[in-house]
């Protein structure tokens, strides 16, 4: 089989490194990749924006599936596009993709299919927006409605901050049309935990959960950055009662809801959960894999995941049944010094192939490029140092221990990665 995956994060790193291991696989390509993707499988120089390029590409290389990382190409209906041409790919249609696009249209989901979520009310209109916050309980949540890569939510606790979030969002238009409409929303308070589950359809599977690390410092301090490291499985936050939850008032209201509403979802779902003293509440919906859940995840899967994936397409995943390694798995991301905000590239990476030499130890590139031979940064998010272990303790001192091999100029990672489980 011939299999192209869409992304260069760490995300796709994994997929890649994970799909390779399948016996079925005789060549796997990425586009555009990154420059760890590059040494196990053939880059693809093809922006994910160009789906006709894409195609054009799949076609001639006779590809048998596609698999999608970033949730933007899913959003742009790359799956529609793909399928209209004859082609087998992994992921929500566009109009199925808006329950990560669109708040609005999650948060309406949630509530018409009753699944259990902060109570919110949504605008259009600033002046309405503005009212709202002023006769409302803080703290007070505002999400701008679109793609934001992460950045469009602003938990206010003040009425002052409530304002200025509303003011840099609709007025400023700070994330552009995203903000053309805001959720305003109930604080909610817990832990997080995410949630994978491969949707075909008819049926789900749902993986062991992850939790990830949102905030660039550490004990969660700091603004909110695509995630700086993850683990599984959260045993403590996730106990077997809370898994049943998820199963019983996400995952099956879920189910039902697509059907009802006639959406066409054959991928991957990651709902974001807070665990709240009440149960499970939904925070989000991701239609794609979480990055660095994925990491975590995929170091723990035994299973070919060319079957499980192929499964999810076809609309069979009733007929599969996926291993898991028992051990735990922790994943530490290097990122640049700067990082949420600006920062350098160009930076030289040493010290990858000691990392891999120890027991447990992948490293997955996230922003890496291959320049004259040498590995350097191109990107807030470098690498995924992720480690298997027996238990959580040692899984997370052997991530740290290969950190402590990788330099560049100016890295920054949090020392608390797994911290919470323990
Ligand atoms: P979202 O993109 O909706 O998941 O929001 C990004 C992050 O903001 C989440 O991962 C939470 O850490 C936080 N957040 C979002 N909504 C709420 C809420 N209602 N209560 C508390 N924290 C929230
Ligand atoms: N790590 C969170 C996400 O992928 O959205």
């Amino acid at each position: 089989m011939k299999i192209l995956v869409i992304g260069s994060g760490g995300r796709e790193h994994a997929l890649v490194w994970k799909l390779r291991q399948s016996p079925r696989v005789s060549a796997i390509f990425c586009a555009p990749g990154n420059a760890g993707i590059g040494e196990i499988a053939t880059n693809v120089p093809v922006p994910i924006s160009d789906h006709a390029a894409l195609i054009k590409f799949a076609t001639a290389e006779g590809i048998d599936l596609t698999v999608v990382g970033p949730d933007d190409a899913l959003a742009a209906g790359i799956v529609d596009h793909f399928e209209h041409a004859g082609l087998k790919i992994f992921g929500p249609s566009q109009s199925a993709a808006r329950l990560e696009s669109s708040k609005v249209f999650a948060k309406e989901f949630m509530q018409r299919h009753g699944i259990p979520t902060a109570a919110s009310g949504h605008f259009t209109d600033s002046a309405a927006a503005h009212r709202f916050c002023q006769e409302s309980r803080y703290p007070l949540v505002i999400k701008a409605d679109g793609l934001a890569l992460g950045k469009g939510v602003v938990i206010a606790q003040t009425p002052w901050e409530a304002a200025k979030a509303i003011h840099d969002i609709m007025e400023k238009r700070q994330f552009g049309a995203a903000g053309d409409r805001v959720v305003i929303e109930e604080f909610l308070t817990g832990q997080e935990c995410s949630v994978h589950a491969l949707v075909d359809g008819e049926h789900y599977l749902l993986f062991p959960a992850a939790q990830d690390h949102k905030q660039i410092g550490d004990g969660d301090q700091g603004p909110n950055t695509g995630g700086m490291g993850t683990f599984s499985p959260p045993e403590k936050l996730v106990t077997p009662e809370i898994m049943e939850r998820i199963h019983r008032e996400v995952m099956e209201p879920f189910m039902a809801g697509l059907k009802k509403d006639g959406l066409r979802f054959r991928g991957l779902l990651f709902p974001g959960v807070m665990v709240t003293p009440e149960g499970p509440k939904l925070l989000e919906f991701n239609c794609r894999f979480g990055d660095p859940e994925t990491q975590v995840l995929l170091a723990r899967l035994k299973s070919d995941l060319v079957d499980l994936l192929e499964a999810t397409v076809e609309g069979r995943l009733d007929t599969v049944t996926p291993q898991w390694d028992p051990r735990a798995a922790v994943c530490v991301i290097m990122a640049s010094g700067g990082y949420p905000g600006s920062y350098a590239r160009g930076k030289a990476i040493t010290g990858i192939a000691d990392a891999e030499a120890l027991e447990g130890v992948t490293v997955f590139h996230a922003g890496t490029q291959m320049i004259d031979g040498k590995t350097v940064t191109a990107g807030g998010r470098v690498l995924g140092v992720t480690a298997l272990g027996a238990d959580l303790r040692i899984a997370q001192a052997r991530a740290y221990e290969a950190v402590s091999k990788i330099q560049f100029e100016g890295a920054t990672f949090r020392r608390d990665i797994g911290a919470k489980g323990l």
